[in-house]
């Protein structure tokens, strides 16, 4: 799938964002290896720790799926206008490297569809600590 349908569906996910904490909202569509698309949204809660990415939220609803393997991710957010590129946090970097190929798995850090930064886990994660280690 490209870039651009991915971005697309990130945006739609954005719009169910529950976020009446910090008004910032984030979405993301998660591309897996069997070509499904998982979306998710930040949920927030009034305990603040509860609140879940996301980047997350896309990747537990896949797992819990019984889907494990992954192409790449878009993500979009902002407050009121998706005005810069967002990041995934560290926590969502860590999910990522339980289930993706750090070298392989890209990360699209979108303002539209049209304009994204892309860059592998490996390059936002370098030396990540996954699976592997345990083996
Ligand atoms: N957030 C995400 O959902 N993904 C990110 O990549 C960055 C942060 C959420 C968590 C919280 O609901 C809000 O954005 C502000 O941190």
């Amino acid at each position: 799938m490209e870039n651009k349908m991915l971005i697309q569906q990130a945006i739609k996910a954005r719009e169910f964002a529950y976020t009446p904490y910090s008004h910032f909202k984030v979405g993301a569509a998660l591309l897996s290896k069997n070509g499904k698309v998982y979306l998710g949204c930040n949920i927030e809660n009034a305990g603040y720790t509860p609140s879940n990415c996301a980047e997350r939220t896309a990747f537990f609803k896949a797992v819990s799926e019984g889907v494990t393997e992954f192409e790449k991710i878009a993500i979009v957010a902002g407050k009121e206008e998706i005005e810069t590129y967002t990041a995934p946090c560290g926590v969502c970097r860590q999910v990522m490297m339980e289930f993706c190929k750090p070298e392989e798995f890209k990360v699209i850090m979108a303002k539209s569809p049209e304009d994204y930064k892309e860059m592998t886990l490996a390059e936002l994660l370098p030396l990540g600590f996954g699976p592997d280690d345990l083996a």
